[in-house]
């Protein structure tokens, strides 16, 4: 029985741990197609901010979806500091909602 338990525990982690990284290479290439990761990464600090902190910021805000949706058309600057984010004019709405979804689910899986 204890092996068994452990077998389901095993288990249920790999299959976990597998979604999360197929969601990170969805987000990755997304990224990727929309030329995000010049300046973004996940995990690592370039010139925009860490996209995981992006998650944190925003935890728990209901708007930030829309709001982050709209700045990564948009760009702008303040909010991290002085660096500008240059409008991404080429992003389609649908492709910066998923952006926006994407980044914010972070938080959920650290
Ligand atoms: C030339 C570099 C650059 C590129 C390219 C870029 N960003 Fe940014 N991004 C920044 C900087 C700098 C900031 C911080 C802006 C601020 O402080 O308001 C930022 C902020 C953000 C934020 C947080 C906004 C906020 O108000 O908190 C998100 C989300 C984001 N970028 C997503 C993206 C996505 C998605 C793409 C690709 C379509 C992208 N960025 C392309 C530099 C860039």
């Amino acid at each position: 029985m204890r092996r068994f338990i452990a077998l389901l525990l095993f288990s249920s982690v790999a299959v976990f741990g597998k979604a999360m990284a197929e969601d990170t290479e969805q987000l990755n290439g997304l990224l990727l197609k929309n030329q995000c990761l010049s300046c973004h990464l996940i995990d690592k600090r370039k010139y925009g901010p860490v996209l995981r902190e992006i998650a944190a910021k925003y935890s728990g805000d209901a708007s930030a979806t829309e709001k982050l949706a709209a700045k990564i058309k948009a760009g702008g600057t303040g909010v991290w500091g002085e660096d500008i984010m240059p409008p991404q004019a080429h992003v389609s709405d649908a492709d910066a909602k998923q952006l926006a979804t994407m980044i914010l689910a972070l938080e959920a899986k650290k």
